[in-house]
């Protein structure tokens, strides 16, 4: 412990009131430029380089070592950098000098909040006068850091190794790296891991698949991104090349699988080019983690981590691809400045990854892909709150996972389609690529974007939206009258075989399913009537082996079939599903099913038992509130 001297004192005195500020209500009135998910100070004081040197210790579960934050002072009168962390051991603080000179410096660890974590604030001394400084934080992460996933070889596709990736978007990059965890802030960085031998890591950074199997390894990340894309992932992992600037980065088990589902990588990143710009971030690879990771993809820069359970055989779900590839422009080019902003970040890719799906397949896919979401949309718009279906969400108080839904993925796209279908297809991609050259690099509000919208594109097109539809797009709850809808003529034609089939005027096996894409497969299914014959369910696993689904989205879609009728041939392959995929949106919905009847929850309950040490920290606390009926915290500060 330091002594307590008169300028620790002054700096404890100092903070106290920041406790009592946060004590406001959600009411009070909203700044729109504000990130209220960090206690940072951006404005006062800006991170501008992060570089890591960390031992990744699978025995115990924890990372460990020193992160140096290249600090740039804006405000020459700021003396408290605070920085984010959650459930962080904070070792020592030190000034990083001239030669390597380390000077101690006082800090202060905040109460826990269930939230933002705690608040870590170091006191930068009044004799530090260059406007730009380096900060040396020793830490430990703890084994049930919310943004990593430590699993055991049974978890893994090879059963030897252990495996240990991070998912930091929303906010969890403060659980395994003290810093300004807020996408306004971005950073340039360099690490230094060190693993067991025989495994490799990976980062969202230059990665060199040929470098020696040595358990050391070095990253660079020249290109300055938000903290949320900062990513690690260490396992037996090897590598393949699948084109110019694309491979894929997997456990053996699973590499020639990969490589062959996703070799359209490189034309489709050419296609993405031609749309919207230049890639900007060198290469683009694809890491296939074990299926207990809890999303589909996630956007980490150079090096997008993937979910196996999008290894189909077809290539028939490469469209995850396609969503976390257009990240590259939007999102991680043109970033969100705060979660309330999300649906820039996601709204815009659903339209691009889209937009690029009609030039590489054409129109019928595009369609199939937007009337699904439309239904994912209806069904969220049937059941969420009306403060959740708006775009530009308040989240005060909330952790940004808890509200997560279709609302910025699919009204977003519906908003940008609206535009496009206003000005043309032309225009429209003119008017995204000029966005994306203009907002390079930065990260925006939603009020930074509709100035822009008015300066270049309603400037010339000025009837194709008003104030009045922009309020009701932007800041209110359902679905606008002028949305533009899409229409599939393959599901009509899918609607007509199940019709004839639940009447009776077709044999299950006379349907034309061996010719149907996923998608028309998770219609036939999603859109079935509330209770469906034991003996029709039957006659359709036979005809389909719906039950032995390899395609994890088809399965998904019979399940909840079979959930609702309690079609008991297929519940022990429930139990397997469950139990191997951590991916919230396939089991999540589950899970809520079949705990809408009193067999069902039993099942739940029981399954879950089971399959919760296996899960992310992130799907086990959006499940704890399903099947344990578990309440999400929320934050004691609503400042
Ligand atoms: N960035 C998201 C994943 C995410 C969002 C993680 C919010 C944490 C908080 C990613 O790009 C995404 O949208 N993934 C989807 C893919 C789908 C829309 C094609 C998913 O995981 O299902
Ligand atoms: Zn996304």
């Amino acid at each position: 412990m330091l002594p307590l001297t008169n300028s620790r004192l002054a700096f404890l005195l100092a903070a106290l009131p920041l406790s009592n500020a946060m004590a406001q209500t959600t009411t009070a009135p909203y700044d729109t430029t504000r990130d209220y998910h960090s206690y940072s100070n951006p404005r006062a004081m800006r991170v501008e380089h992060v570089d890591l040197d960390l031992d990744v210790d699978f025995k115990t579960k924890t990372l460990g070592g020193t992160v140096d934050l290249v600090v740039h002072r804006l405000d020459e009168a700021a003396r408290d950098l605070a920085l984010d962390t959650r459930d962080l051991t904070i070792q020592k603080i030190s000034l990083l000098g001239e030669g390597g000179k380390l000077t101690p410096l006082t800090f202060r660890l905040d109460a826990r909040d269930p939230v933002l974590g705690s608040a870590l604030h170091v006191a930068i001394p009044a004799d530090v006068a260059a406007p730009t400084f380096t900060v040396r934080i020793a830490y430990r992460s703890q084994p049930s850091a919310s943004g990593l996933q430590w699993l055991t070889p049974a978890q893994t596709a090879g059963k030897k190794y252990p495996f240990l990736f991070s998912q930091s978007e929303a906010i969890h990059a403060r659980s395994w790296i003290p810093l300004q965890d807020s996408p306004q802030v971005r950073v340039t960085y360099r690490a230094h891991i060190r693993t067991p031998r025989e495994l490799r890591a990976v980062m969202s950074a230059g990665n060199q698949p040929e470098s020696a199997l040595n358990g050391d390894y070095r990253f660079e990340m020249p290109q300055a991104i938000p903290s949320y894309l900062i990513a690690l992932a260490v396992g037996d992992l090897q590598f393949r090349s699948i084109g110019a600037r694309t491979g894929v980065f997997a456990e053996p088990l699973t590499l020639a699988a990969a490589a062959n589902e996703f070799a359209e990588t490189e034309s489709m990143l050419e296609t993405c080019e031609k749309l919207f710009g230049p890639y900007r971030w060198t290469r683009y690879d694809l890491l296939i983690l074990p299926p207990s990771f809890p999303y589909g993809g996630m956007e980490n820069p150079r090096l997008s981590f993937i979910t196996p359970t999008v290894i189909a055989g077809d290539r028939s779900l490469v469209s995850l691809i396609t969503h976390e590839m257009a990240h590259s422009w939007s999102g991680n080019l043109v970033t969100n400045a705060t979660w309330r902003d999300f649906w820039l970040n996601e709204g815009f890719t659903v339209f691009l990854e889209r937009r690029i799906l009609d030039s590489l397949y054409g129109q019928a896919r595009h369609d199939m892909e937007a009337v699904h979401g439309l239904q994912d949309l209806n069904q969220d718009l049937s059941t969420l709150e009306p403060r959740d279906q708006v775009l530009a969400i308040d989240l005060r108080g909330r952790d940004p996972d808890d509200a997560f839904s279709n609302i910025p993925y699919e009204k977003g796209y519906l908003f940008l389609k609206l535009l496009e279908s206003k000005v043309g297809t032309e225009r429209f991609d003119a008017f995204l690529r000029g966005y994306f050259d203009h907002f390079a690099f930065q990260s925006i509000t939603t009020e930074q974007f509709v100035e822009y919208l008015k300066a270049n594109l309603l400037d010339s097109a000025p009837q194709a939206v008003n104030e009045a539809d922009l309020t009701a797009w932007l800041h209110q709850p359902g679905l606008p009258e002028n949305a533009v809808l899409p229409h599939s003529d393959a599901f009509l034609k899918v609607d007509e075989e199940r019709r004839a089939w639940l009447e009776g005027r077709k044999a299950a096996r006379d349907l034309p399913g061996a010719t149907w894409s996923t998608y028309e497969w998770l219609h036939f299914l999603d859109n079935m009537p509330a209770s469906v014959t034991q003996a029709q369910l039957a006659e359709l696993d036979r005809a389909f082996k719906l039950t032995q689904a390899g395609n994890a989205e088809i399965a998904h879609s019979w399940f909840m079939l079979v959930i609702r009728n309690h079609y008991q041939p297929a519940l022990a392959r429930l139990d397997q599903y469950l139990l191997t995929i951590g991916r919230l949106k396939l089991i999540k919905p589950l899970y809520k099913e079949l705990m809408k009847s009193n067999w069902g929850a039993a099942e739940a309950r029981r399954v879950y038992a089971d399959a919760r040490a296996g899960y992310h920290p992130i799907t086990t606390k959006s499940l704890d509130e399903v099947v344990l009926k578990k309440a999400a915290a929320t934050s004691a500060a609503t400042n």
